[in-house]
């Protein structure tokens, strides 16, 4: 049951914005196109939303695609998924997704200063992407539309938009000013509407990854102009207050703005509304699918390679934030501490490829590949190994398979904005009622009543905490993970109710109907 104040079928025509596309495209040798829905993160998250909500979603097609063939591309996108394409030049897209927003926002929100590369290139790249993305967005808006701009990607586009929608004087002169500055030496496209026919749109964003303490924040040289992109906002959302409250105390400290706890006030009088809004998994698929016919087939193998084995499972992108090397060092620690469980504990470590033409992420490969060696040469025997390891993605049977067959998670994150693979697992685990130890660093942690918390800085307290999971009496793991349930259930309706409940605040925004 919904009240009529929640029902979002109605909704203002919403269009959704993020870098990717939900839908993977590619390129055949002779030259078709085949498109895929993908699996990532942010669609998994929004799938359940896309079933009680119409919405279009504009996104990069994540290679560059020759202007003949665009026509056909942008058909099928539409007619089949309701997406438009936003076509990127290839040196854009580069700068623009393995520069400024990989080698620059992402080690920056995750406190890795240390792997930033500042450059000026990828900062004008940066510019012309959420640039492009926006004329984009104009081109789909209509009077009173809600535009959802997604991630680190794109904290210009709000700005960009307002500056077209509304016309720059309406950010008062200063901004204006900026805007100008900003779009100097970026490429125009040519179909970009008047703006006449685009008023009243209400823009919300959501930030997908921590924001970190201003003393962080401040290192970035362009932190003005991010900070000045998104506040342009009707409303912005994190996954924590934490990091709701770090973003308003760089609003205040960077640009001298004054906040509430709920928003920023700006010079022209716009409110900018800053709420938390953790996101969740669209779990159906993980909470069924071990009672599937090929998940339990596999389940049931799985079982039978690891009899009288603890299994203790790892699933991260092979990126330097999840702590992977952190996990390994625990694990060693454990193992060397506790002799008597050599050849009866097993990490299977799932590590997906991710930005590999980022010189981090190459040389994190090369780190794990070494520890991994390292373990398995020191702790492995002919009939065992310590660490099966896996650098790949794997198809959703064989992923839930390991999820239900395993006795325990462990996630390591340094930082990490929520981690929805705890939810994954605990989604996976009505049967088994395994245990989860999740760093205190992923936001995921702070809602995630019933897991085991810790350091992942700390080895001792971690490999502490595998011995802890290992030896946990069955009744205490039924105990915690009914609570863990609890929580993950939270997202366990049509539809994810934080997300859900984001739009509608944008919505109450657009009927300028302030409800409590
Ligand atoms: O956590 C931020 C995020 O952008 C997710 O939305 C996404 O699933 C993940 O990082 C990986 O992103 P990508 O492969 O597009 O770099």
């Amino acid at each position: 049951y919904l009240p009529d104040e929640m029902d979002l079928g109605n909704a203002k025509h919403l269009i959704v914005v993020s870098n990717r596309l939900p839908v993977t495209i590619s390129k055949d040798a002779k030259g078709e196109y085949h498109f895929k829905m993908s699996s990532g993160g942010l669609v998994s998250a929004l799938s359940g939303l896309k079933r009680s909500i119409q919405f279009t979603w504009i996104g990069w097609t994540g290679f560059f695609i020759p202007h003949k063939d665009r026509p056909i591309v942008d058909k099928r996108l539409m007619e089949e998924y309701s997406c438009l394409a936003v076509y990127l030049d290839d040196d854009v897209a580069d700068k623009h997704y393995n520069g400024f927003s990989n080698s620059i926002l992402w080690p920056l929100f995750h406190y890795h200063p240390g792997e930033m590369n500042f450059d000026e290139s990828h900062w004008l790249a940066y510019r012309q992407a959420n640039l492009t993305f926006a004329e984009a967005v104009m081109s789909q808006v209509r009077k009173g539309s809600m535009v959802w701009v997604q991630d680190y990607h794109l904290m210009l586009l709000p700005l960009f938009l307002r500056a077209m929608v509304d016309g720059p004087e309406s950010l008062g002169e200063a901004t204006a000013s900026e805007v100008e500055r900003l779009q100097r030496g970026l490429v125009r496209g040519t179909d970009v509407p008047e703006k006449e026919h685009c008023q009243e749109i209400k823009i919300g964003f959501f930030l997908h990854t921590p924001f970190p303490s201003s003393e962080i924040y401040r290192i970035l040289p362009v932190r003005r102009e991010i900070l000045l992109g998104t506040i342009q906002c009707d409303l912005v959302g994190f996954h924590t207050y934490d990091y709701a409250r770090h973003f308003l105390s760089s609003c205040t400290r960077i640009l001298s703005l004054p906040t509430m706890p709920n928003g920023v006030q700006l010079p022209t009088g716009a409110y900018c509304q800053v709420g938390t809004f953790p996101i969740g998994i669209d779990p159906e698929s993980f909470v069924k699918g071990p009672e599937t016919p090929a998940v339990s087939k596999r389940i049931k193998e799985l079982e039978q390679r690891f009899q009288g084995v603890k299994l203790i499972v790892g699933v991260d992108r092979l990126d330097y934030i999840k702590g992977v090397p952190q996990k390994m060092s625990a694990l060693e620690l454990f193992l060397e501490q506790h002799p008597e469980w050599v050849g009866k504990v097993v990490l299977i470590q799932l590590a997906v490829p991710s930005r590999g033409d980022v010189e981090e992420y190459q040389n994190l490969r090369a780190t794990v590949n070494e520890l991994v060696g390292r373990i398995n040469g020191r702790f492995g025997t002919v009939d065992f190994m310590p660490i099966h390891f896996m650098h790949k993605s794997l198809p959703f049977t064989e992923l839930c398979a390991l999820y239900a067959v395993s006795d325990v998670c462990l996630v390591t994150s340094t930082r990490d904005g929520m981690n929805l693979v705890s939810y994954e697992f605990i989604a996976t685990q009505q049967e088994r009622q395994g245990v989860m130890i999740i760093s205190e660093f992923a936001g995921a942690a702070q809602s995630l009543n019933g897991s085991i918390v810790v350091n992942p800085w700390d080895s001792q307290q971690v490999a502490d905490a595998i011995f802890e999971a290992v030896t946990m009496p069955q009744e205490v793991r039924a105990e915690n993970h009914s609570k863990l349930f609890k929580v993950t259930s939270l997202a366990i309706l049509p539809f994810n109710f934080s997300q859900y409940s984001f739009i509608l605040l944008v919505r109450r925004k657009v009927f300028g109907n302030v409800l409590g």
